[in-house]
């Protein structure tokens, strides 16, 4: 049971997202800040029939909602899990147009206080969504608020000073929590078994990609070619929100210096000055896999070695580099550690010599 004292009311909450746009230029690769959220938000698809990709989850999803309307009650909570940028919030977004309900829009990271999640919680309207981005990063005070809310939509409160302390409890509006997460597995047990529906958002194809940089052309109104669309497309890391950055940098290069259509030149010259790849990889990608190469013989290596070598953060690695190395098969994880394949060897231009039978086998 969650016991929350009346002082938790007292400061205004601060944890719903701010969409104030911060203008400044972030790497295609990188986590997102303000401006770059109110560029996704401008191109966002907001129905089903608007969102690209995802189709087993986005049937499933659409039975979801239907039945729900059908009975008039919320959606039962969801729970999004999938590398960074393939559209947990988006869907999420798409899910609250569909069910015709409003949605608040939160991360784990701004609700560190119990005032915090209390506040959301009471602010929220019958059948509303609340959606929390980063769920794992949930502190576990906040995390036992939220059972007996998803469970039974209650708070349990306390008024009162030590002997006066008295024990109410507080009903809330029926409402749906979507979780969003990079990392399924460092979910409490207790936490993930209250998600009524659990899904795995997966990499979008070249052709799902290239389908999603017409769209946000169209949006931008810019015009592209078709060897463009794909040229990006398949340079995208199969993440939207790495091809629509790419599309809207390769669009100010249209603009600026040819005559305002995406070519394939156009997206070349775009992506040389990026420093992107044919595989999509960018500066950070192609010196964590030199360093493996060059320093760890390929591999097995940590991946705490490799972040204090390459002095990045060991979550950005995990969460933003290494998700798609691995679907690549640039890179392979075994129980000693992170492996260089040698598709990456030839990638980077190195001669494959000093692998084992072994490692030569994948
Ligand atoms: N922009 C970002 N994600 C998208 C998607 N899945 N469909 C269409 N446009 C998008």
């Amino acid at each position: 049971m969650s016991i929350i004292s009346d002082d938790d009311f007292l400061t205004e909450n601060t944890a719903l997202k701010s969409m104030d746009s911060a203008k400044k230029e972030t790497p295609v690769n990188s986590e997102s800040n303000d401006y770059d959220r109110n560029f996704e938000d401008t191109i966002r698809p907001k129905t089903f029939d608007t969102y690209i990709g995802q189709t087993a989850l986005k049937n499933n999803l659409k039975i979801s909602v239907e039945a729900a309307k059908l009975r008039e009650m919320p959606l039962d909570h969801l729970l999004f899990y999938g590398p960074p940028g393939l559209g947990k919030t988006t869907l999420a977004g798409v899910i609250a147009q569909e069910m015709g309900v409003g949605i608040k829009i939160t991360s784990a990271p701004a609700l560190e206080r119990p005032r915090d999640i209390i506040g959301i919680l009471m602010s929220l309207k019958a059948g509303e969504i609340l959606f929390i981005d980063e769920i794992h990063r949930l502190n576990r005070v906040t995390e036992e608020i939220l059972y007996p809310a998803m469970e039974d939509f209650y708070l349990d409160m306390t008024t009162g000073k030590s002997q006066t302390v008295k024990t109410m409890r507080l009903p809330l509006p029926k409402f749906t929590l979507i979780g969003a997460t990079t990392k399924a597995g460092e979910l409490s047990s207790p936490l993930r078994d209250r998600f009524g529906i659990v899904n795995r958002l997966e990499f979008y194809t070249k052709e799902e990609l290239t389908q999603v940089v017409k769209r946000t052309a169209g949006i931008l109104d810019i015009k592209i070619t078709d060897d463009g669309a794909e040229t990006i497309a398949s340079c995208s890391r199969g993440t939207p929100r790495i091809a629509n950055r790419l599309v809207k940098r390769a669009s100010d290069f249209a603009i600026v210096k040819y005559d305002g259509e995406i070519t394939e030149k156009v997206a070349h010259e775009a992506l040389e000055v990026l420093k992107i790849d044919k595989y999509g990889l960018d500066n950070t990608d192609r010196t964590l896999l030199k360093l493996m190469i060059e320093k760890f013989n390929g591999g097995p290596v940590g991946i705490e070695t490799i972040a204090a070598a390459i002095g990045e953060d060991v979550r950005t690695i995990e969460d933003v580099c290494e998700p798609y190395l691995l679907q690549a098969g640039l890179i392979q994880r075994t129980p000693r550690g992170r492996k260089v394949s040698p598709e990456a060897y030839r990638h980077l231009g190195y001669k494959l010599k000093g692998f084992s039978e072994q490692t030569t086998l994948f």
